[in-house]
C-alpha cells in the first residue's frame, strides 16, 4: 500500500488546508479514516456524497438467474460446476434492456445501482480478456451487460457500483474456502494467478465503463476459518484508489473495517443489529455505513420468492436506516428474460413517489443527533432537524394519540435546539414548541395513519 500512503499523505496535506476534512467532521465523517487509513480529499468528498444519496438498488443478475433458485443454487444444489457452466449457452435474456432497468431505479428516488458484475459461479457480465466464461464470449446473447448498464446508469444520473466476488466456484487457481466444495473443482493449488485474474477483471472494470462510484467485494467469509488467509487486499484496494481515485471501496465481510475501506456494509441488518449472527465487528464512527436487504428472499431470481416488500415496507426500512446514519441499499433479482419482477418494480415506484414529496427529510441528511427513539428516527441536515413519527413505533405507545389519552406532545432530548419554527412537513401546518435547556417539547398532535408522519424543525 507503499503508493496509496504517499497519495494520502499529500492529499491530506490539500485537505486540512481547504476545510474539506473538517467540513465531512460536521457532516458525520470523521477526519481520521480506520487506524492508519487517511482517505484522500476525494474520497473524503466521495464519502459525503456516498452519504448524501441515501438510497441505492442492488441487482443480482447472472446465468443463475436462469435456474430460478437464488445466485447459490451451485452450491446449494450441489451442481457439479462444469455441468452448470452449460447454461452459459443458453443464456438470451431477450428482454434485456438496460434503459428500463435503470429507468426503475430512478423512479425509486434511488441514487446508485449496485450490479453484480461477476458472482461467486464465476460467470462474468462483462467482456473480459481474463476469461471466456463472459456473458460475451460464452452466450448466444453475445452482449457486454455491464457496458449497457454503466452507459444507461451514465446517462441517466445514476451512480453505478460495482458487486465483485472474492470467490470463483469455477475456477481452478482459486484457493479453495468452505463454499461451492461440491461443484466438482479441485482444491488449492497456484492462488498467486487467481490473485492476477482479480487485478486484470478489476483492471478493467475500472478502464472500460466510465467513472465507477463503488467497488463492492463479497465472499471474505469463504475463508472465515481460516484467518491467515491473505486476500491481498492492501493491493486490491490501492490499485482500485490508483486506477479511479474518487472510487469508493466496500467490502461485506462482516467484521471491522480493514484499512483501505471507505464503507462499512451491513447484510441483512442495520447497523447495531446483529439478527443474522454474522456480525463480528462493531459500528464504525469513522466511514459510512451501508446495510444491503433484499426486497423479496433472495438476491438472484428465485421461482417461489413471489413476496415483496410493500412501499410503506421500503419507506420504513430506509428511513431505519437514515435514522441510523445509514444507507440503504436494497435488491431486486430480475428474471432470465430480463424482466424485472412487476410487483418489486410497483412498489419501488411507489416508494419513489413517496421520496419525491418527502425526501428532503432523507437525502442529504446525516443522524447524528439522537439515536432511534421509541417514537421513531431524527434525520438533520444544516439548517433542519427532522423528526420521523413511524406508526409501527407509535402503535406501542399512546402519547402521541390524544383521543386514546397521549398528550399529542413529543420532547426532543437535544440540548440547545432552539427552533426557529416548527411545522408538519405533509401539511406545513405549524406545531406549538417549547424549548428548554434539555430540548424541545412540541405538540404533534394526532398522528395520522402514513408510511412516516414528519415534523421539521428549523434549526
Ligand atoms: C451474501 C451472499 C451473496 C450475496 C450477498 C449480497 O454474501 O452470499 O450471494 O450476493 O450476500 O449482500
Amino acid at each position: 500500500m507503499k503508493k496509496l500512503h504517499r497519495i494520502i499523505a499529500v492529499t491530506a496535506l490539500v485537505a486540512s488546508a481547504t476545510g474539506a476534512v473538517a467540513q465531512n467532521t460536521q457532516r458525520g465523517i470523521s477526519e481520521r479514516g480506520i487506524d492508519g487509513y487517511r482517505p484522500t480529499e476525494q474520497i473524503v468528498q466521495r464519502q459525503a456524497e456516498f452519504q448524501d444519496m441515501k438510497f441505492g438498488i442492488f441487482m443480482h443478475f447472472g446465468i443463475y438467474s436462469m435456474l430460478g433458485s437464488g445466485e447459490w443454487v451451485l452450491q446449494t444444489k450441489a451442481a457439479n460446476f462444469e455441468e452448470y457452466s452449460h447454461y452459459a449457452g443458453a443464456f438470451y435474456p431477450s428482454k434485456f434492456d438496460a434503459a428500463r432497468w435503470v429507468a426503475a431505479v430512478k423512479a425509486s428516488g434511488a441514487k446508485y445501482l449496485t450490479f453484480t458484475t461477476r458472482h461467486h459461479d464465476g460467470f462474468s457480465n462483462f467482456k473480459t480478456s481474463w476469461s471466456d466464461f463472459n456473458s460475451v464470449d460464452a452466450t448466444p446473447f453475445g452482449r457486454d451487460i455491464i457496458k449497457e448498464i454503466a452507459e444507461e446508469c451514465h446517462k441517466q444520473g445514476i451512480a453505478i457500483h460495482f458487486y465483485y466476488s472474492l470467490l470463483d466456484w469455477g475456477r481452478d487457481d482459486y484457493p479453495r474456502g468452505w463454499s461451492g466444495k461440491n461443484t466438482g473443482r479441485p482444491g488449492r493449488c497456484g492462488p498467486e494467478t487467481y490473485f492476477e485474474f482479480m487485478k486484470g477483471q478489476l483492471t478493467e472494470l475500472l478502464t472500460n465503463y466510465g467513472e465507477i462510484g463503488c467497488i463492492w467485494f463479497d465472499g471474505h467469509w469463504d475463508h472465515q476459518y481460516d484467518p491467515d488467509f491473505n486476500w491481498h487486499y492492501d493491493e486490491l484496494y490501492s490499485l482500485i484508489h490508483e486506477l479511479q481515485p474518487n472510487c469508493l471501496v466496500a467490502n461485506n465481510h462482516h467484521i471491522d473495517p480493514i484499512e483501505g475501506e471507505d464503507i462499512q456494509v451491513f447484510e441483512r441488518d442495520v447497523p447495531g443489529e446483529n439478527t443474522t449472527g454474522w456480525v463480528k465487528g462493531g459500528v464504525s464512527k469513522t466511514i459510512p455505513l451501508e446495510t444491503c436487504q433484499t426486497i423479496s428472499k433472495d438476491w438472484g431470481y428465485d421461482l417461489n420468492d413471489n413476496v415483496h416488500m410493500t412501499p410503506r415496507e421500503v419507506v420504513r426500512y430506509l428511513v431505519g436506516c437514515a435514522g441510523l446514519n445509514a444507507n440503504l441499499l436494497l435488491n431486486i433479482g430480475p428474471r432470465p428474460d430480463g424482466t424485472l419482477p412487476e410487483k418489486a418494480v410497483e412498489s419501488l415506484a411507489e416508494a419513489g413517489k413517496w421520496l419525491a414529496t418527502h425526501g428532503e427529510a432523507v437525502y442529504g441528511t446525516r443522524s447524528t443527533l439522537l439515536p432511534p427513539q421509541k417514537w421513531g428516527y431524527v434525520t438533520e441536515n444544516e439548517k433542519y432537524v427532522y423528526l420521523h413519527l413511524i406508526p409501527d413505533m407509535l402503535a406501542k405507545t399512546s402519547f402521541c394519540n390524544p383521543s386514546q389519552g397521549g398528550s399529542g406532545e413529543i420532547f426532543i432530548p437535544i440540548p440547545g435546539l432552539k427552533p426557529k419554527s416548527v411545522t408538519l412537513l405533509e401539511t406545513g401546518q405549524p406545531c406549538k414548541f417549547k424549548p428548554s435547556e434539555q430540548g424541545v417539547r412540541i405538540v404533534v398532535g394526532e398522528v395520522p395513519d402514513s408510511y412516516d408522519w414528519i415534523v421539521k424543525i428549523e434549526r
